[in-house]
């Protein structure tokens, strides 16, 4: 079932300049539920404008965002609900933190939804361990490192529970382990409660490894939507994009051109090892 649809939106910062060009540009998707889908584009290519429409924050020229198929600009839409049911993580998390300790930033979004104030603060403590920053919770988050303001963001948006978790590049700035577990952490919530994912990145080679579902963006406008197995290897439309292609989809040109068989529907590093060692 869907759970987001974007039907034609526009968007453009200058509304008073006639020759200003749309940041969103006539874009149109649909979102399933437990889907895993990365948004990728050169930069200045729309992703974070684009992103900051699904939670409502930014409201479109035209067009229509559906969520679990209410129109979210109509009239009786409950948009601080939409907030709490669709969690943005923005790229610069200092924007996002305000409270003096982060355990209170953290419970902040809790008691916003309801929860008694008991309720808040162990939930908030359950999350910061989930995140293994449960040391931190005294810290003023204005001192923390980046990666730890990050995530401090991040605990603050999943504490409220979600359906959709959207992250604006994740993985920018964190170090390669940090990076790994972030991913492994947003899948197993993917698998185990279904959690729609939305993330920004420009990491191609880790989309192939956790997205099902990849939407490329070029000024304004979608070029294409589909399987990373499909659309990373489809040399036109990297092209187009202006984007250098994943490792794996390098290797399975490269092989196939030899005159190899490669199941291209079988790109991740695990696959991959296992379909070289199989070529004589
Ligand atoms: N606050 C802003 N004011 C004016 N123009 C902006 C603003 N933010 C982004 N833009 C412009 O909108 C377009 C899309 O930007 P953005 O959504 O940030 O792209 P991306 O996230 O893909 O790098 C770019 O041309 C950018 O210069
Ligand atoms: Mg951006």
């Amino acid at each position: 079932m869907s759970i987001l649809e974007v039907k034609n939106l526009k968007y453009k910062y200058d509304k008073y300049d006639d020759s200003s060009k749309y940041a969103i540009d006539d874009i149109s998707f649909n979102i399933d539920e437990k889907d895993f889908v990365a948004i990728i584009g050169e930069s200045g290519s729309g992703k974070s404008t684009l992103i900051s429409h699904l939670n409502g924050l930014y409201k479109a020229d035209s067009g229509e965002i559906y969520f679990k198929d209410k129109n979210i600009y109509s009239k009786d839409f409950d948009l601080t609900n939409l907030r709490f049911k669709c969690g943005v993580v923005f790229q610069y998390p200092e924007y996002q933190l305000f409270s003096e300790t982060v355990i209170d930033d953290v419970a902040f979004g809790a008691l916003k939804k309801g929860l008694s104030k008991d309720e808040a603060y162990d939930k908030s403590y359950e999350v910061l361990k989930l995140l293994g920053i449960e040391h931190l919770k005294d810290e003023t988050p204005f001192n923390l490192s980046g990666g730890e303001k990050r995530k401090v963001a991040f605990a603050g948006v999943f504490v409220m529970n979600p359906d959709i978790l959207i992250f604006d590049e994740p993985d920018a700035g964190l170090d390669p382990t940090s990076k790994v577990k972030f991913y492994n952490l947003i899948k197993s919530l993917n698998e185990k409660f279904g959690t729609t994912i939305i993330y920004i990145t420009h990491n191609l080679d880790d989309v192939i490894e956790y997205a099902n579902k990849v939407i490329v963006l070029k000024k304004g406008k979608v070029i294409k939507i589909g399987a990373p197995c499909d659309v990373l290897t489809d040399l036109k439309v990297m092209n187009d994009a202006s984007l250098d292609m994943p490792y794996a989809a390098q290797i399975y040109h490269e092989l196939t051109s030899k005159g190899y068989n490669i199941d291209k529907r079988k790109l991740k590093f695990n696959e991959i090892v296992e379909s070289l060692t199989r070529l004589k």
